[in-house]
């Protein structure tokens, strides 16, 4: 824990900025031998912010569409992370079907992926406001709820 007062400046800092809910992701996904690794750069508040979205029965048909269509090409129509471009990224697509990943990675840190790309990390776009997609924030905190049905058991 010190290193991370450290990082911080100081220790009323760290207090408050590293919430338990932050400290348990972050030690899930030091965890995780996968090449993939959550963006370093999510902010804190963004990492740690509920999914404010819930998506109803028309809603996952029309996410669904947009994820064949954007989407399907590196992660896999079935969200395995076996589309036809998989093979050609420097690290492989997340797996979304794979509950230990899922589990390792909140849903502010797969809304900032969607919002921002892969980065220097890999050629995910970006889909946020500002990019050719242009999808709102509303509509990126849908997906990751969307993306989050792949690993979850389903209803009886
Ligand atoms: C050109 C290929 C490509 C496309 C298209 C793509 N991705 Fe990705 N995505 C990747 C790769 C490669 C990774 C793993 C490396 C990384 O995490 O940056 C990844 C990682 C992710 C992650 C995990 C981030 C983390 O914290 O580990 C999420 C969530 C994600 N993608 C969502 C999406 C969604 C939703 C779409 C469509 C709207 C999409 N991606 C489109 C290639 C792609």
């Amino acid at each position: 824990m010190r290193d991370v007062f450290r990082r911080h400046g100081s220790r009323r800092n760290a207090v408050r900025r590293w919430t338990p809910g932050a400290a348990l992701v972050a030690s899930l996904a030091m965890a995780h031998v996968s090449p993939a690794f959550a963006r370093p750069d999510v902010p804190d508040e963004i990492a740690s912010k509920p999914n404010p979205a819930v998506l109803d029965g028309d809603e996952v048909r029309y996410y669904e569409r947009q994820y064949r269509g954007k989407c399907a090409r590196c992660h896999g129509a079935d969200g395995s992370g076996g589309g036809e471009e998989a093979a050609a990224q420097a690290v492989p697509p997340a797996n979304f079907t794979d509950a230990a990943f899922m589990a390792s990675r909140s849903d502010g840190q797969f809304f900032y992926q969607i919002l921002m790309g892969g980065g220097t990390r890999c050629a995910m776009p970006a889909f946020g406001p500002e990019s050719d997609s242009g999808w709102s924030e509303e509509k990126i905190w849908h997906m990751v709820a969307f993306v989050r049905r792949f690993a979850a058991t389903p209803a009886h």
